[in-house]
């Protein structure tokens, strides 16, 4: 059972209303429409996000595929949906999201608050997140070790954070300290990416932005403007690793 399948593993997906928080390129959204096809009924997914482009919108489509139909995606920042209603939601995906809003001060727990009260009593987060990528003698975990790190410290040139990946014990605490249960826990271990051109190059194009940004010096500028070009084309040739993962359903008590 891989992580997508362990989200939607034993959960009753008929006539439900579920929220996606955050969609991004709704990888993890096809396995909940995918269930939900299987299951039957009239749930519907509303996936949110608070940088999507026209570009990212179609993509989204596009991982979806024949499922689509279930999927609404919408602009908005998941630690404040006001404009929905209190104990309205069954479930929320929050797959892959927990080390960007671990960036900022309070969001992460602000976006937990603001699940519990969305959900219903008794209704689920499933949150799927990152352990730090360790350096490892098989090339393309190497690959994805440069590639997170180098962006970290690309941004940190700036004063700012790429990402922090709060453990699963820390990320437990935050949400039985904000009214859930641990209904159930897993790790999976990395492994490699079936298909990393799409992410590495999008993580190309952020990159570059970002250093041509720099107030730094023009050599300096060139020298990472390689090394990101580098990166890149190690995992075009030998592949990248998907970092281990945990995953834990909360139920709403
Ligand atoms: C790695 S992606 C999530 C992957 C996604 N779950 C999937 O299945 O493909 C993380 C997403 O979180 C979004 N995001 C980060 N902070 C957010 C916030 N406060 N509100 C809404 N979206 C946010 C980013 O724009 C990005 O698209």
């Amino acid at each position: 059972m891989n992580i997508y399948e362990f989200s939607v593993d034993k959960l009753d997906l008929k006539n439900k209303i579920i929220f996606d928080c955050a969609i991004g390129a709704g990888e993890s959204t096809y396995y909940w429409a995918k269930a939900i096809h299987e299951q039957g009924g009239s749930s519907k997914i509303i996936g949110f996000d608070n940088n999507l482009s026209g570009e990212d919108r179609n993509i989204i489509h596009e991982n979806l595929k024949d499922f689509s139909q279930y999927v609404e995606v919408k602009n908005g920042d998941i630690s404040d949906l006001n404009d929905y209603k209190n104990n309205s939601v069954d479930y929320i995906n929050c797959d892959d999201t927990v080390v960007f809003l671990a960036n900022t001060v309070g969001l992460l727990e602000k976006s937990i608050k603001e699940f519990h009260r969305l959900l219903k009593p008794g209704g689920k987060i499933v949150i799927n997140s990152e352990i730090p990528v360790s350096w490892n003698s098989e090339v393309y975990i190497q690959n994805q070790y440069r590639r997170w790190n180098f962006a970290k410290a690309i941004l940190a040139f700036k004063g700012e954070i790429w990402s922090i990946e709060p453990s699963c014990e820390e990320i437990k605490k935050i949400v039985i300290d904000n009214g859930f249960v641990i209904e159930k826990e897993k790790m999976f271990q990395p492994f490699k990416q079936h298909n990393p051109t799409p992410c590495i190059n999008e993580w190309y194009e952020i990159m570059r932005d970002e250093i041509n940004l720099l107030k730094i010096g023009e050599k300096l500028k060139i020298a990472l403007l390689v090394e990101a070009s580098v990166i890149r084309n190690n995992v075009l040739e030998k592949g990248m690793a998907c970092p281990a993962y945990f995953a834990i359903h909360c139920m709403k008590s």
